[in-house]
């Protein structure tokens, strides 16, 4: 049984059985042990940046013993007037096996693109509307550290309403039956309520109450206007940690911002699994595409 039908978008018509499953089989993964080559290919289509999360797509392909088509906006026909829909159906054409596909308009994956596919799809970050893959590594991080994800308390701190990694954690975590908690400015507050949250005006009281923080980089590409608030309010550091829970884990889904969302020392503290997360994110990434190139 495999997590996703044919694309992964979003958390929409998953199972917390199925995701259960899928991390099951995460676990048990040994990425010493490479596939042999299949001929097969994924695109890797990168309209926005990325670091971890496009070399750890193409480090899974390569898991996958499939081989990776690497694509640069900058140097490509879009800089001739190609749109984003024609230059996915021109790679489509030359006759890929699979898409990993990162860009920066809200919900274009399931409402433009794949209408026009016969290949599958997976987002690897669409505007702020979700990021599933980093929700994944985040919550098999979680599963890892704390030995399950129902009941845990699950603190957001900083750009929720900008980031896709918050909204996709916010769907998993609700699936999996985590409790999640949020501590912004007014002015990064969430716009829908969709889901059900708790509220922390301050970071020590929030901290307080979780067993997992999640820090988030302050989205400064996305925001429209000056923000007006105080940033080191929603600094980890060494001194609000103290209030968090000895046997607690500290994430953030990178890249960091040394010393504005989190400090170099609370980098190195104990609890923190940022690490982990990049090394999970290779894990997952290479089971879920093993599942859509049906290998
Ligand atoms: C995030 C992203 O691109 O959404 N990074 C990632 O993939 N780990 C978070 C961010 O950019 O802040």
């Amino acid at each position: 049984m495999s997590l996703v039908d044919r694309h992964f978008l979003d958390f929409q018509n998953i199972t917390s059985k199925k995701v259960s499953d899928f991390f099951s089989k995460v676990n048990s993964l040994n990425l010493n042990q490479q596939n042999e080559p299949n001929g097969k290919v994924v695109a890797h289509l990168f309209f926005e940046s990325s670091t971890r999360t496009q070399l750890s797509f193409n480090m899974a392909t390569i898991k996958n013993g499939a081989s990776p088509l690497n694509f640069t906006p900058e140097t490509s026909s879009m800089k001739k007037g190609e749109t984003f829909l024609d230059t996915i159906l021109t790679v489509e054409a030359m006759g890929v096996d699979a898409f990993v596909i990162r860009h920066g308009f809200e919900d274009s994956l399931k409402n433009d693109i794949i209408p026009h596919l016969k290949t599958p799809v997976i987002s690897a970050g669409e505007g702020v509307s979700g990021h599933p893959t980093q929700a994944l590594l985040d919550s098999f991080t979680i599963l890892k550290h704390r030995g399950k994800l129902e009941g845990e308390h699950v603190l957001f701190i900083g750009d929720i309403e900008y980031s896709r990694v918050a909204k996709s954690n916010f769907e998993l975590l609700s699936l999996m039956g985590a409790k999640i908690g949020i501590c912004c400015p007014e002015e990064l507050m969430p716009l829908s309520n969709e889901f059900e949250f708790e509220f922390f005006e301050r970071l020590e009281d929030g901290l307080k109450w979780s067993s997992v923080c999640m820090a988030l980089r302050f989205q400064r590409e996305r925001h429209k206007g000056n923000l007006t608030f105080d940033f080191n309010s929603y600094q980890l550091n060494k001194n609000n940690l103290k209030k968090f829970s000895a046997e607690g884990i500290i994430m953030h889904p990178g890249p960091f911002n040394r010393n504005v969302e989190i400090t170099d020392d609370v980098l190195k503290d104990p609890r923190s699994v940022i690490w982990n997360q990049v090394s999970n994110g290779v894990k997952i990434r290479t089971v879920l595409l093993g599942e859509v190139l049906d290998l």
